[in-house]
């Protein structure tokens, strides 16, 4: 699921790709026809359905449609790519212990929108990310990986937006390698 560039989408894709994460990727989920990521599926030949979010009723309603898409897709696992939209107990229900988020800062610090901006303003030393299990209070739940990233003087918010950013690449492949690994999913693939 994806609502923006979609560079953390591609890192599962390709680390899937590359041997590091045994799984496929069958399905994107986006909820605006031009975010970046729909180019990345297009490229990368990876279906995508656009649910809109502005033209369904309640949040309840998107998350109905997104768990039909990915029932339809026999999808194991969901990871929540850079999804900006607040999700509900339709969707948290229907992947108990397989809805993992990605978040840009060292939770429980810098909730919600713009974290890296709220750890510039807040002046920390050390910032990152953090990829975490989902729970029905926003950017909350049992925290699978993270990674520290230092935040040094000239920084702006794009500057260290773009080193939080290449350490998201590498925590949420691997997130979804403890999460397949704690679900008994990996034991369940096809040897050979
Ligand atoms: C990522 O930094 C991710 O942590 C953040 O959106 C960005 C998406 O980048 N997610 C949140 O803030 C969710 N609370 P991407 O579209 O290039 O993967």
């Amino acid at each position: 699921m994806a609502s923006g560039e979609g560079s953390n989408f591609e890192a599962v894709v390709d680390a899937c790709r590359q041997g590091q994460l045994p799984a496929d990727v069958v399905q994107l989920v986006v909820n605006r026809a031009d975010c970046g990521a729909v180019e990345r599926a297009k490229r990368l030949g990876i279906p995508t359905v656009l649910l809109d979010h502005t033209t369904i009723p309640s949040r309840e309603d998107l998350d109905g449609r997104i768990v039909s898409c990915f029932e339809a897709s026999g999808v194991d696992l969901v990871v929540m790519a850079g999804w900006m939209r607040i999700v509900t107990q339709v969707l948290i229900d229907a992947y108990p212990q397989r809805l993992i988020n990605i978040h840009p800062s060292l939770l429980p610090s810098f909730r919600g929108a713009r974290a890296i901006e709220q750890a510039l303003r807040a002046q920390v030393r050390i910032s990152g990310c953090t990829a975490h299990l989902v729970e029905l209070e926003v950017d909350a739940g049992p925290i699978l990986v993270q990674a520290a990233v230092p935040v040094l003087g000239e920084d702006s918010a794009e500057t260290l937006a773009e080193r939080i950013h290449q350490q998201e690449h590498r925590i949420l492949p691997l997130a979804v390698l403890v999460a397949a690994e704690r679900l008994g999913l990996l034991a369940e693939q096809p040897q050979g």
